[in-house]
């Protein structure tokens, strides 16, 4: 699946504007500057697919990426920057919420945490929104390079309490580094077996 180049497909804004769900999708969510961008290059051996698409003043983008013979792989704008104009906030929760609702081809959605941070109340929101719309999430841990044993394990805590109170949360929490390449290879797995 990641062997052949993954391509950049479009930046939308709107609903009307994504691409046909005529295959399987996954989606990166997070924070903003939790490592969404990197991890996207990391898992497909692309020092700068996600950014390049990413013009800046254009951030409340959608960006599809297509796998040859695989899921769409989908870049969504981070959340929890708070220098954004509120019109812009609210623009791209609608689209947020839209997106997760009602794109039917939509299979996992990765939900990218700094080990370092844990999750917090803005993750909190998306974990919710997710539950509701009946979206898989499963959570990945980015930046664990930065971290020692003691601290992974306890992050790795942290989140599986978080994790309790969500009916649409997948157990299985994966520890990566898009920097040192750890756990990208597990990711690849995961998203190369989903049906
Ligand atoms: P937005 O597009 O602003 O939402 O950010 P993003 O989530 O796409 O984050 P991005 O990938 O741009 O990474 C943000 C910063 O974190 C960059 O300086 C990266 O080099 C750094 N970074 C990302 N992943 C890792 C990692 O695994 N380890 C380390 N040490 N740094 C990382
Ligand atoms: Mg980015």
């Amino acid at each position: 699946l990641f062997a052949a180049p993954v391509d950049f497909v479009k930046g939308v804004v709107a609903m009307s504007g994504m691409p046909p769900g005529d295959r399987l999708e996954v989606c990166f969510a997070g924070r903003s500057n939790v490592g969404k961008s990197s991890l996207i290059n990391a898992l497909t051996n692309r020092k700068n697919l996600a950014r390049a698409s990413n013009t800046p003043g254009r951030t409340q983008e959608i960006n599809f990426f297509a796998t040859t013979g695989g899921p769409y792989l989908v870049d969504l704008p981070g959340y929890g920057f708070a220098e954004a104009p509120l019109p812009i906030v609210k623009k791209w929760q609608e689209l947020l919420k839209a997106y997760l609702s009602g794109r039917v081809n939509l299979r996992r959605a990765f939900v990218l945490i700094d080990a370092r941070h844990g999750v917090k109340k803005v993750d909190e929101e998306i974990l919710t929104l997710l539950d509701r719309s009946a979206v898989t999430f499963q959570v990945v841990l980015t930046k664990i390079d930065k971290i020692g044993r003691v601290d992974r394990d306890r992050v790795v805590e942290q989140v599986k309490t978080a994790l309790s109170k969500h009916p649409a949360a997948h157990p299985e929490i994966v520890l990566t580094s898009s920097e040192k390449g750890e756990g990208i290879e597990i990711l690849r797995t995961i998203i190369a077996t989903l049906e």
